[in-house]
């Protein structure tokens, strides 16, 4: 038996649903980048709507000034977005849910976002009782957002007659579960992004549990220059090359294999060379890793038996700087090891390069699926909880 409340376990016929979702879709010049968060949700809503409940869906929208609305930060195009995928009606509601309190009017109301709200993120009660104000039932179902204990993923909760786990936060618990629960050995992580202080934790805690870590981005640039290497004008963090050195000294002592590039890609005012590691000059930035390093890389994807990919190991965006992400996805697209993989960035480059089919599991959260890894209880998780 689940030891979650579980939407599809509570009766919802005619009801007045609140749902929260992760609806934070990247934008670029005012268009939306990748809609998975948002068909993801859709599950969630087609089942509520299918038992005649009527909705209302909040959502945060990137970070901004909290009680200032900004609209770079308007939830209005995710609604739009929202009611074509669904071929319905969305009806977008101006003002956060807030003193306005949910009517349960429409079929759909999607409101402005919370983090407009003084209040959303310091889990204000007051805030969160105005929110539950109304709603028979409460549905978690942003699982990028649960490890935020924000008025509207944790705090709602004892303001709700009911809390559940909506379709796709439920999906996830369980599709990762499954996945660090037995894992295939030998047991490869990939940990790419730009800060080693945004990745430590979960660094610290895959090495108690893969045989081989490899360190991409701007992470692994502070990983070079704590093994002496010279790494010219690249993104690193200076004052974390001792929590990087202990984290190899971690990995030499459980026996875990952090890889780092033995090549580079490397641009200098616009002229771009590839180059070995102990090459690199002073005016140069690492953008990306070299072909001799993606091979390692595939051969390693190949001997796995499960994979987890959190973060680019390059500025894959660019064209110049894609072939070390490429690389990475085709051979994960490739490999019958179990897949798993999370986070913005990742999602896009799978996108970029390969298919979604291709991996065992995609999760929608990027620091949540890394802190569900670290085995972490999170609090959007803990409010569904059975007693
Ligand atoms: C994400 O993009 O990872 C989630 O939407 C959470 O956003 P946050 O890091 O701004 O809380």
């Amino acid at each position: 038996m689940s030891s979650y409340t579980e939407l599809t376990n509570v009766n919802i016929e005619e009801k007045n649903i609140l749902i929260r979702e992760d609806l934070n879709v990247p934008i670029h010049n005012n268009q939306i980048v990748n809609d998975a968060r948002i068909k993801a949700a859709i599950p969630t809503i087609e089942y509520a709507l299918s038992k005649g409940a009527k909705l209302a869906i909040i959502s945060h929208f990137g970070r901004p000034k909290e009680g200032c609305f900004d609209e770079k930060y308007s939830l209005k195009i995710v609604a739009d977005r929202l009611s074509k995928i669904l071929n319905k009606k969305v009806f977008f509601e101006e003002n956060p849910l807030d003193e306005k309190s949910p009517e349960y009017k429409n079929d759909i109301t999607l409101y402005e976002n919370t983090r407009f709200l003084v209040g959303e993120k310091s889990g204000d009660n007051d805030l969160a009782k105005k929110m539950a104000k109304n709603c028979d039932v409460f549905v978690m179902d942003a699982f990028g957002a649960a490890h935020r204990k924000h008025a509207s993923t944790y705090a709602i909760a004892k303001y709700a007659p009911i809390s559940c786990g909506g379709l796709l936060l439920i999906n996830e618990i369980f599709n990762i579960e499954k996945i660090i629960a037995k894992p295939k050995a030998p047991v490869l992580a990939i940990i790419g992004g730009s800060k080693v202080s945004t990745k430590l934790n979960i660094l610290k805690k895959l090495i108690q549990k893969v045989d081989v870590i490899i360190i991409g981005g701007g992470i692994a640039n502070t990983f070079l220059l704590s093994e002496g290497h010279n790494i010219g004008k690249s993104l690193s963090e200076n004052e974390m090359v001792s929590d990087a050195k202990e984290i190899t000294l971690l990995a030499k002592k459980n026996n875990v294999l952090v890889p780092l590039p033995v090549d580079v890609i490397c641009e200098d005012s616009n002229k771009i060379t590839s180059k070995n590691i102990d090459h690199v000059s002073e005016n140069e930035m690492i953008k990306d890793i070299g072909p001799k390093t993606s091979r390692i890389y595939e051969k390693l994807i190949e001997e796995a038996g499960t994979i987890i990919w959190n973060g680019p190991v390059g500025i894959f965006e660019k064209t110049s700087f894609e072939n070390g992400t490429k690389s990475i996805a085709n051979a994960i697209s490739k490999t019958k090891a179990l897949t798993i993989a999370g986070g913005g960035d990742t999602i896009s480059a799978i996108e970029k390069f390969v298919n979604f089919k291709d991996l065992d599991y995609i999760s929608t959260g990027g620091g949540a699926f890394l802190e569900f890894l670290e085995g972490r209880e999170l609090p959007g998780i803990k409010i569904i909880k059975k007693l």
